[in-house]
This record gives C-alpha cells, structure tokens and sequence, in this order.
C-alpha cells in the first residue's frame, strides 16, 4: 500500500472510531502521564483538548479588547461589584490573571493604598495596553506580568489575592496554572474566580466560555484549594471564592 493510500485509511479508522467513542479516541491519544485528553472532534470554539471532562475555551486574542471596554459592560455584567466584594485591604497584593486590558485591574488599584496589583497576561499586546492605560490614568501600583502558558510569573507566597474574570476557561494548562497560583499566594489567601453561570442555557454566552459552578469546584479541590463561599450578586457570572489553607505548622 502506498503512503498516500495508508494514510487515508488510518484516517479513516480514526474518525470512525472517533464518532463511535470520541472518550476512547481520546484517551487513546493522550498520554499516560498527563492529565489532558486531545480529542478529533471538538466544539468549533475549543483547543479540542479536555480537562477533567470539560474542554478548554480558545484564548480571546488581543483584537478583543474593545469588547472588554466596552461602555455597556458596568450596565451588563456589573464588575464594581466584583470590586466591592473583595473586601481589600490597603496593603493588599492582587494578581489579577488573564487581565486582558486591566479592566478589574484599574478598579482595583485606587483601593490600595500602600498595596498594588500585579496584571498578568500571556499576550504582550494586552500588556502594552495596560501600560498605555497607566499612563493615561496617572496609576501607578498596576504592573504587568507576562505569563507564559503554564506560569504566571509569580514569587511564592507574594500574593493576597488571585482574581481570574473571564478568563480561566480559556487556560491551556489549567492545573499547572493553577499550582503555581497556589505557590504564589500567602497561606489563607483566596482565588476568586468570576465565570459566567453554564448551568443556565439562557445566557447568551457560547457553552465553553461558561462553567458550573460543580466543575469550577471539582478543578480547584484538585489543586489544594478550599471553597469558602459562592456569592450570587452577578447578573450573568457565578463569584466563587477558594482558600490557599494554612499548613499546620505555618
Ligand atoms: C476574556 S479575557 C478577560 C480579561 C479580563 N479578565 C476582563 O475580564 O476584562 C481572558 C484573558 O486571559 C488571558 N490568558 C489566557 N491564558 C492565560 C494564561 N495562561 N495566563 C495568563 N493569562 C491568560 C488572555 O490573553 C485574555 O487576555
């Protein structure tokens, strides 16, 4: 058999099998070692790679950015009270990650006196975007940190506070993402994660940018992290509230 001809046929093989049992496919083609599956077939808005059941949301790219300052947004999703409820403190760090253009950052940032917030993105342009910003807004405790796919750059335990709007779905390598945020938090410091509510097939957000409330539950406890609270005072987003916990001896 030719080349050609054998590499028609296993890609035959493949996608029946695939259609057949797109979990056994997947299985299949991942390896022992990681915690991923890679699966053929896939939504059109994903990487086609799946984390503890639930595949992974392409990133929204820089182009973006309009859309995260768009004027309608307060009105809409209503992030000051994100804000309000964070109950900072002063001298508190916040790692805002997957900031995009800083719009949680720059709300943030006045509440801290002696305290700043580090704006962590993988994309320079978000990050330059940030800084134009900073200048335009005379604010000068916001930092940008550029990430990378599976660290966002963090010293350990620097941080009080890790805020993720938006933007966890989309992480390629959630659980190292999420280890090295464990890392960088103070014991007793808390990850707040902002997602809109997957449980409710009316809101107008595509399915792989939403998450339930169980499955946001179910990949923090993988990581060490302890619920504390879900607060329901968002239109659209669940607030979901994680502890780092002191070791016994810390
Ligand atoms: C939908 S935007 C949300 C931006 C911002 N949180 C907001 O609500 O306005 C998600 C952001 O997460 C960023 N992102 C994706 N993967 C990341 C990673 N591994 N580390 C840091 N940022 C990441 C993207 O570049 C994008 O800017």
């Amino acid at each position: 058999m030719s080349n050609f001809l054998h590499f028609i046929v296993t890609l035959v093989v493949m996608l029946s099998c695939s259609l057949l049992n797109p979990t056994l496919t997947a299985q299949a083609a991942s390896s022992s070692t990681t915690v991923y599956e890679q699966r053929i077939i896939h939504s059109p808005d994903g990487i086609g790679k799946y984390y503890m059941g639930r595949e992974i949301a392409k990133v929204m790219g820089y182009t973006g950015a309009g859309w995260l300052e768009r004027p309608s947004r307060e009105e809409q999703e209503q992030p000051s009270k994100i804000v309000s409820v964070l109950n900072l403190k002063p001298n508190d760090v916040v790692a805002d990650i997957g900031a995009g253009t800083g719009y949680l950052s720059f709300r943030i940032a006045p509440l801290l006196i002696t305290g700043r917030v580090l704006a962590v993105d993988v994309q320079p342009e978000m990050l330059e975007i940030i800084e134009l910003f900073k200048h335009e807004k005379n604010i000068t405790n916001v930092e940008p940190v550029l990430a990378t796919l599976t660290d966002p750059n963090l010293p350990d335990e620097s941080i009080d506070f890790a805020l993720m709007v938006d933007a966890y779905h989309e992480l390629e390598y959630p659980q190292e993402v999420m280890q090295k945020i464990v890392k960088a938090l103070k014991p007793g410091g808390k990850v707040v994660l902002v997602e809109y509510r997957g449980e409710n097939p009316f809101i107008a957000i595509k399915r792989l940018h939403k998450m339930t409330q169980k499955q946001v539950r179910k990949e923090m406890q993988a990581v060490g992290l302890v619920w504390r609270e879900t607060k329901n005072l968002l239109p659209r987003q669940h607030l979901i509230v994680f502890e780092k916990p002191y070791l016994p001896n810390s």
